[in-house]
């Protein structure tokens, strides 16, 4: 077998790059995170992966709301300047500019094309991190990157992770939930 044990490692392809919101003491902070993906279709919710130290784990806490936010390219090193700086030495309020959605309490990136605004279902302590889980009672986008109702990935232009460096999104290669159907006529 052509295959190398690398041990258990937390690889998956592609990561995305987001940004997660959260009050602290009354303040927004934002914390830059890769380990971010869905949890449920209905109720529609999202996880993310936290470590204990961190400032914006905190404030998840303490409101039991929070906002993941999709960044764009062109805000990268804003981007990453929050994943490298923690919001308990310096305050990153004013990084981007904010903007609170029904729940009031849960900041989210005006930069940002997609956000996310979360009520915090569940957290689960599993070592390192926490995954939180949160329910998403609001979504809100921008209108230029909107095209025919829904958000055009393009246009969204998300930062992707992997291995230490950030790609953008490539090439569409097939429709999904459909191109399986050639393997069916086979
Ligand atoms: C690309 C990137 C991805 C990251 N992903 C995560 C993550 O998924 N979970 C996490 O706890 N920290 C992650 N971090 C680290 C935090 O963003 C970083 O420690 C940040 O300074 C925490 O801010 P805070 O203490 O103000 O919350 C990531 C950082 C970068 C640059």
């Amino acid at each position: 077998m052509d295959k190398i044990a690398l041990g258990p490692k937390t690889l998956l392809y592609p990561m995305p790059t987001v940004l997660v919101g959260a009050n602290v003491g009354g303040k927004p902070n934002y914390m830059t995170a890769a380990w971010c993906g869905m949890a449920c279709m209905a109720p529609p919710m999202i996880s993310v992966a936290i470590s204990h130290v961190r400032h914006t784990l905190k404030g998840i806490e303490e409101n039991k709301t929070f906002s993941i936010n999709v960044p764009p390219v062109r805000e990268l090193v804003k981007t990453d300047y929050v994943g490298i700086t923690p919001g308990a030495r310096v305050d990153k309020s004013k990084v981007f500019e904010s903007f609170y959605g029904k729940l009031k309490t849960a900041p989210m990136v005006k930069e940002c094309s997609v956000s996310l605004e979360c009520k915090l279902f569940n957290t689960m302590d599993c070592g390192s991190h926490v995954l939180a889980v949160g329910e998403i009672m609001e979504t809100y986008v921008d209108k230029p990157v909107v095209a025919g109702g829904a958000p055009d990935i393009k246009k969204v232009d998300p930062i992707i992770y992997s291995d230490g460096r950030y790609y953008r999104i490539g090439d569409f290669v097939a429709d999904a939930y459909s191109a399986g159907k050639a393997y069916m006529k086979e």
